[in-house]
């Protein structure tokens, strides 16, 4: 069994230890986060064992993998950076599907991405590295999604929409078949995306309409 260390500690981290406790094909070692008041503390029986500062003792210890477990709500910069951290630390990204998710044989999923409960990745799908789709979304097919993606809950492309690198595509929110989602655009909860979304724009609403740039 692989053993892995899990980068954060928030609300994301306690879905993915879930999800991975209940699979129990790889072994959480310890979990680390920058926020000192979370060390010596445990998420499900795992201990948060200090800061980022610790990757340089971890392979010593027998660990491999890493899990990015950094949430997003719009800016997955933060996810992109612990991932590069962790690669320059010679670490593993490890990939998860939670044992509910589809993920047809036909659909290629990239080092490190995130396929949480009940999710749909069908036939003829790419999903770029580190990128999460997250607890019953859908990935229609021939979709391709980039890298640092965060895909939320509940989320519907439909077949041939592609989704550049570092973007959101909010909670519920629906996409029409074969949209363009530029690079590091947001999508807002509930959205119905009928057009092309330009890259760094923030769009939301019935249908979708530009709200801004993205902060961050
Ligand atoms: C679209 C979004 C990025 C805008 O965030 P923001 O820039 O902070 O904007 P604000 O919350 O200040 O709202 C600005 C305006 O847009 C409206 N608005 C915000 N989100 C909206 C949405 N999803 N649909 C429709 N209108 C929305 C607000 O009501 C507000 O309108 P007002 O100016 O008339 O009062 C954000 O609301 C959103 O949906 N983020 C995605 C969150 C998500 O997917 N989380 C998943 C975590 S797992």
């Amino acid at each position: 069994m692989s053993r892995c260390v899990v980068l954060g500690a928030g609300g994301h981290a306690h879905v993915l230890i879930d999800v991975i406790q209940t699979a129990g094909n790889i072994e959480v070692a310890c979990v680390l986060d920058r926020n000192e008041s979370l060390w010596g503390k445990e998420i499900y029986g795992i201990p948060i064992a200090g800061g980022d500062d610790r990757l340089f003792s971890l392979k010593a210890d027998g660990v491999s993998g890493f899990v990015v477990a950094v949430g997003s709500i719009g800016d997955n910069g933060p996810r992109a950076r612990v991932f590069r951290t962790a690669l320059e630390h010679g670490l593993t990204p490890v990939t998860i599907v939670a044992h509910t998710a589809y993920v047809s044989r036909m659909a290629v999923l990239e080092r490190g991405c995130q396929v949480l409960s009940r999710a749909v990745v069908n036939p003829g799908v790419v999903v770029g590295e580190n990128s999460i789709i997250n607890t019953g979304a859908i990935i229609e097919h021939d979709c391709k999604i980039g890298r640092h993606v965060h895909i939320a809950p509940g989320a519907v492309l439909s077949g041939m929409v592609t989704v550049g690198d570092m973007a959101h595509v909010g909670t519920g929110a629906s996409v029409r078949q074969a949209v363009a989602i530029g690079n590091g655009a947001v999508v807002g909860v509930g959205a119905a995306v009928v057009n092309d979304v330009a890259a760094g724009s923030v769009v939301a609403g019935v249908p979708a309409r530009p709200v801004g740039r993205r902060k961050g």
